[in-house]
């Protein structure tokens, strides 16, 4: 990277964690930006704001946001035929596994029914990349480690990941029917500055610096490739540049970390002893997502960011944000 770029690039949800995260690195490069959210509260809006207010203060009136719903097709349209969007990455979704088992009608409708509605203009305006946001969870409860994108995932063990692999394949046929480039990236529990409330990897650090307990599921027993956010935004850009014509890729970190080993290191970084209350597996849950991340090796892009490193900056970040 450090190439100048500028194609424009829509982004959707782009009020999110991982949304706004890559607008600025878009900026910083170069390309243009056009973001959509409707800023829902599924968790604190206010934190969406803030990401565009303050996290990307520097940029104001360098890009242009809409706030609306991507099922809203008039306004899509709209946004299309205004901004003709050279290339897409579609991040918009209900997010949360455990969320997704108690409103399983929206996820569908967001999820699918959104992304659909994003395709169809894609191929309609010409869009040279459809980059869109997959998910980890699509495995299951995979037995084969590491999990590699040749694996079966055909049984997905949550509404949420049923959602993901229905997005993977309605690409494929938009990539095979339209030529559309499609490339779905696995995230795998992402975490860092300005992340999502809604995550055990967030609420670990504000119970902890607030003297609450922790709940750890499967009594502590569970193993996650933690990816920091900086290596999410660049895995996004390569993938972005690569223009493939049809991908699913994994991306995590290189390692297969404990989560207890997560929670010793945010007891470092804060200074304080975690309280944990040891709980067992939740329904939709699954104990160890292991990535193999050699797919988006083999295109340059590799994750730098250790736990140690990463955490300290989450918290650093959060004391900042909510004083503490
Ligand atoms: N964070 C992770 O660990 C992780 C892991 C796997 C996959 N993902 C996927 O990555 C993507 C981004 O995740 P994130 O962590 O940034 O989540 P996020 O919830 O912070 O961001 C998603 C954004 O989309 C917006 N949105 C939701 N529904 C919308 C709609 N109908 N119309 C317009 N905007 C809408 C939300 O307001 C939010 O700002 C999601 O698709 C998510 O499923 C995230």
């Amino acid at each position: 990277m450090g190439e100048q770029k500028t194609e424009k690039v829509f982004i959707t949800g782009g009020a999110g964690f991982i949304g706004s995260a890559t607008a600025k690195a878009l900026m910083d490069r170069g390309n243009e930006v056009v973001m959509i959210d409707n800023f829902n509260d599924y968790y604190d809006p206010q934190l969406k704001r803030d990401r565009i207010s303050v996290f990307l203060a520097d940029y104001t009136g360098k890009f242009s946001l809409y706030e609306g719903d991507i099922r809203d097709e008039t306004l899509l349209r709209e946004i299309f035929q205004k901004e003709k969007p050279e290339k897409i990455i579609h991040l918009a979704a209900m997010a949360g596994v455990r969320n997704s088992l108690k409103n399983p009608s929206l996820y569908v409708d967001v999820n699918i029914v959104g992304t659909v509605r994003l395709l169809d203009l894609a191929v309609e305006y010409g869009v040279k990349n459809f980059v869109y946001a997959s998910s980890s969870s699509v495995y299951g409860n995979n037995e084969k480690v590491p999990f590699s994108e040749e694996d079966s995932v055909d049984r997905p063990i949550s509404p949420y990941a049923a959602t993901k692999k229905a997005d993977e394949l309605l690409a494929h046929v938009y990539s095979h029917i339209h030529g559309l480039p499609t490339t779905g990236l696995r995230f795998f529990t992402v975490y860092g500055p300005w992340g999502r409330p809604d995550m055990g990897v967030f609420a670990f650090i504000e119970n902890i610096l607030n003297g609450k307990p922790i709940e750890v599921y499967n009594h502590g027993d569970m193993r996650r490739n933690f990816t920091y956010i900086d290596d999410i935004v660049s895995g996004i850009l390569v993938a972005l540049d690569t223009d493939l014509p049809y991908a699913i890729m994994n991306i995590g970190g290189d390692r297969d970390e404990a989560l207890l080993d997560y929670i010793a290191a945010v007891e470092k970084h804060t200074g304080k002893t975690a309280e944990k209350i040891l709980l067992p597996m939740q329904p939709g849950d699954v104990p160890r997502t292991v990535a193999d991340i050699s797919r988006m090796r083999a295109l340059g892009w590799e994750p730098k960011t250790r736990i140690d490193e990463g955490i300290r900056n989450f918290v650093e970040w959060y004391r900042g944000y909510f004083h503490k």
